[in-house]
């Protein structure tokens, strides 16, 4: 990554920072929508720089904005703030002091990146042109998710491209990713509920058994993956509850299922939302039973821009390899609808990393200083 002219702060000036700001934000882990000592935090960091338009388009997220003198293009960045309903396990010496909240998806290292690229920023205000918009966004992990509500307030009116980024602990280290078109997934939710009659479990023939019939059902819904979508159609559906009944001698009068639905393409969404009904009520009315669906709409999927992410590819330079397009859903996704975008992948890990949304998930802080790089190239680039 070249600077467009000589700084005086660079990278590694203000990598000491990002990652005591990191390890402050993961020891004081907040959940979606609650993130207020984390907005506190940032809006502090933000006041010290300096130089800064602030609002707050919600109660917990901060949108700060830094105009060049010459006129140009404006290009958000946007960091997700938000920590899960988790008890960390990690180890690490910064730990959360929060029981049962973690930051166990990296967000803290996101919004700590972004921190750090303000203040880069902040000291090349000569090089560049136009608008620098970063947005620190809460509740990335809680459909409906904060970024349909930044786009809902405005905040990006003017805005000609978004770009953020997510770490990712099964991508090594030192490694970036950002391919053209997909990168996550439409992340859908569904409850259904298979209703039968209870009654005594040694008198099988008085009841309509709703537990056989789900059994059943379960059974069915993995042929719509399997049988119903062509294998270059990614999509998954899982059944990942089932709850029912209360003793050993009792047939339970519902049985309640739930389970996620990710998908890219919207006729191949709409066609899997029509075959749980079908299958659901075909299977269940085999078995005497009723079944109703819940189906709820989630994040959409994720479609990078290609001239954004070829430019992203472009400054990461060899540190690009190709990272598969994921079934995991990201409320960034918002952003796309509103102005070109582009999500970029920053390995921080590797093989044998525990997963995102694990309570011993960590990552390697050796990507902070990669991410914010990538950050700072890609502004250079664009508004250069
Ligand atoms: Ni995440």
């Amino acid at each position: 990554v070249t600077s467009v002219s000589p700084s005086p702060l660079s990278v590694e000036d203000v990598l000491a920072d990002a990652i005591s700001w990191r390890r402050h934000l993961h020891a004081h882990p907040e959940l979606s929508f609650q993130e207020r000592e984390t907005a506190a935090f940032v809006r502090e960091r933000l006041e010290e720089i300096g130089g800064l338009e602030l609002s707050s388009p919600t109660p917990t997220s901060v949108v700060a904005r830094l105009r060049f003198e010459r006129p140009g293009k404006t290009l958000a960045l946007r960091a997700d703030m938000d920590a899960l309903p988790i008890e960390e396990e990690s180890g690490v010496e910064f730990s959360s002091t929060r029981p049962g909240v973690m930051h166990a998806c990296g967000h803290d290292a996101h919004t700590a990146e972004l921190l750090a690229i303000v203040r880069l920023l902040a000291a090349r205000r000569d090089a560049l042109a136009g608008e620098v918009r970063f947005v620190f966004q809460h509740a990335e992990e809680l459909p409906p998710g904060g970024a349909a509500e930044i786009v809902a307030s405005g905040a990006l009116e003017g805005v000609d491209a978004v770009v953020g980024c997510h770490v990712i602990s099964d991508l090594e280290v030192g490694r970036v990713s950002a391919s053209e078109g997909p990168c996550s997934a439409a992340a859908d939710v569904f409850t259904a509920r298979i209703r039968g009659k209870g009654g005594h479990a040694a008198f099988p023939e008085d009841s309509i058994d709703p537990v056989a019939a789900a059994a059943q059902a379960v059974s069915s819904l993995q042929q719509v993956v399997s049988r119903e979508v062509a294998p270059r159609d990614r999509a998954v559906v899982s059944v990942t509850r089932i709850h029912a009944g209360t003793a050993d001698n009792i047939i339970p009068e519902v049985v309640e299922l739930g389970g996620t639905v990710r998908t890219y393409d919207e006729e191949v969404r709409q066609r899997i939302i029509a075959s749980l009904r079908r299958i659901l009520d075909g299977v269940a009315a085999a078995h005497r039973c009723t079944a109703e669906l819940d189906y709820t709409d989630g994040y959409r999927p994720t479609v990078n821009d290609a001239a954004l992410a070829a430019l992203v590819r472009d400054v990461a330079g060899e540190r690009v390899v190709d990272y598969p397009p994921m079934m995991g859903g990201e409320d960034f996704s918002a952003y796309g609808a509103a102005a070109p975008a582009c999500f970029f992948f920053v390995g921080a890990g590797g093989p044998g990393a525990f997963p995102h949304h694990h309570p011993r998930f960590t990552i390697d802080e050796r990507a902070i200083p990669v991410a914010i790089e990538t950050f700072l190239g890609v502004v250079e680039r664009y508004l250069g």
